[in-house]
């Protein structure tokens, strides 16, 4: 007599589960190395949140202190995503950049340095 086996529904679902996986590592991947993955006309999407302050040469913030904004068109990027990393750490400590890079993630950050790095010029037009 033939015996009804079970429906493999166990390998389908294991596949499909290993394919997930791969996916979540390989973007985790990619969140690993920011200065590689940097898209400048992504990042220049991003800008909006930094230009009231950094989009303008010579300009002070007046909270929480008088501040002389420093000017990071032209910098150089792996710099630029260190510093937002530092300031999201805690490492760096002024309040306005702490507030504003807790809401970057690497990707932001890279496309923002991509960006910004690109030069002087294209950061005073906006
Ligand atoms: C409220 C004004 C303000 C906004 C908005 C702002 N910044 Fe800043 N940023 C500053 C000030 C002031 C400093 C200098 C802080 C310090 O002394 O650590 C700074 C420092 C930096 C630095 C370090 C520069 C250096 O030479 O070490 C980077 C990089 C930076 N900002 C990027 C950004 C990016 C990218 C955005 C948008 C996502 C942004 N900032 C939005 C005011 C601002």
């Amino acid at each position: 007599m033939i015996l009804h086996r079970p429906h493999p529904v166990a390998h389908p679902i294991a596949g499909m589960m290993a394919a997930v996986l791969t996916l979540a590592l390989s973007s985790a991947a990619w969140g690993q190395s920011p200065a590689a993955a940097g898209d400048a006309a992504a990042g220049a999407q991003k800008t909006a949140m930094c230009a009231g302050c950094h989009g303008i040469l010579g300009y002070k913030t007046a909270f929480p202190e008088v501040y002389s904004v420093p000017r990071i068109g032209g910098q150089n990027p792996a710099y630029i995503v260190k510093a937002l990393q530092a300031y999201k750490s805690g490492e760096r400590t002024h309040p306005s950049m702490r507030g504003i890079s807790a809401t970057l993630s690497d990707k932001d950050m890279a496309d923002l340095a991509a960006y910004y790095s690109a030069g002087p010029s294209k950061v005073a037009a906006h």
